[in-house]
């Protein structure tokens, strides 16, 4: 008997042609959101379950979890929506998709940071609405990023690529990171122990870290405060990461000149502010989504699955 798998969104083509021919899946053909309630009775009789970041496995939703399933494999390199330590005493194991999205997601950041610097969002949607009047030399002028600090919180994977990106516009990188990196992947990033000590060295900060208690609102008031005036923040991570009502009061009173963001606290439902302000370069967590990117993460998360149920260690196992 092939495998159950409860498959909680419409996944790439592809990666559900797989899904078919190596397990029984339970797809999700109009990609409706499951509740929690839904997600526990769609699971009844399954042995696993492939979701992604919009389904969230508390411990009480992990606890009323049918006992036949024994792994989840997130379709994401985030898995602050599950309680890991609920799922390590449940038994289940749990894996995400890490490597597969550094690219897209750093590509993403890098249009964060022209976006935001370049008041992209400004000037297209002047173009739309067919308010674009006039040049002048003092119309719509941004701040360079060419040459300029890019201090990054968070040196991991997408966080390298970043760098490496940056590197091509001759930013100087510095970083904090929990640990020192070894010299191979720091590639001449200058490290600060603290956020603290990274902050007054970022002409642009992006913020690479997961999601955790230690990381959460790790961006506040005090540490704002700390870099240089006009510095500009992107973030690609998590919005959590975030103290919304600190990075919309530095907006608006010109210590933060513009704000790039992909993710968001309470995502999709955001900070009205972040709308309002005409500073900030918004998307809509799209840092993973190309069509590479978007098979490639189906696939690591199938080769979870496939090392799992063949009796070996899978090898993105976070829990
Ligand atoms: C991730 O993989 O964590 C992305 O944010 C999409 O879920």
């Amino acid at each position: 008997m092939k495998p159950v798998i409860l498959v909680t969104r419409k996944l790439p083509e592809a990666v559900e042609e797989r899904l078919l021919r190596d397990y029984m899946p339970r797809l999700n053909p109009d990609d409706h959101l499951y509740s929690s309630d839904e997600l526990i009775e769609s699971a009844s009789g399954a042995d696993a379950i492939l979701p992604c970041h919009t389904e969230r496995f508390t411990a009480q939703v992990i606890q009323r979890l049918p006992v036949s399933v024994r792994i989840i494999a997130n379709y994401s390199v985030g898995f602050d929506h599950v309680d890991v330590e609920a799922a390590r005493s449940r038994g289940l194991v749990v894996t995400n998709t890490p490597d597969v999205l550094s690219d897209a997601t750093a590509e993403v950041t890098i249009m964060l940071m022209l976006g935001a610097a370049r008041r992209a969002g400004e000037g297209e949607r002047m173009v739309r609405t067919g308010t674009w009047r006039d040049w002048s030399p003092s119309f719509m002028v941004g701040t360079q990023m060419t040459g300029k600090r890019l201090g990054i919180v968070g040196l991991g994977r997408v966080g390298r690529v970043t760098a490496r990106r940056a590197r091509g516009f001759d930013m100087i990188i510095h970083y904090h990171n929990r640990r020192r990196l070894p010299p191979d992947l720091e590639e001449g990033a200058v490290f600060h122990p603290t956020p603290e000590d990274l902050m007054p060295h970022c002409d642009f900060l992006a913020l690479h870290c997961i999601s955790s208690p230690e990381t959460y609102r790790m961006l506040n008031a005090d540490r704002i405060a700390l870099l240089p005036d006009g510095a500009i923040v992107v973030n690609a991570s998590r919005g959590t990461v975030v103290d919304d009502d600190a990075l919309t009061a530095a907006l608006k009173s010109g210590k933060i000149a513009a704000a790039g963001l992909d993710v968001y606290n309470g995502e999709p439902v955001i900070h009205p502010e972040y709308r309002a302000l005409q500073n900030t370069f918004l998307m809509p967590h799209i840092g993973s989504a190309t069509k590479e990117t978007r098979d490639a993460m189906g696939f690591r998360a199938l080769e979870n699955l496939d090392a799992f149920f063949a009796g070996r260690e899978p090898p993105d196992r976070v829990a």
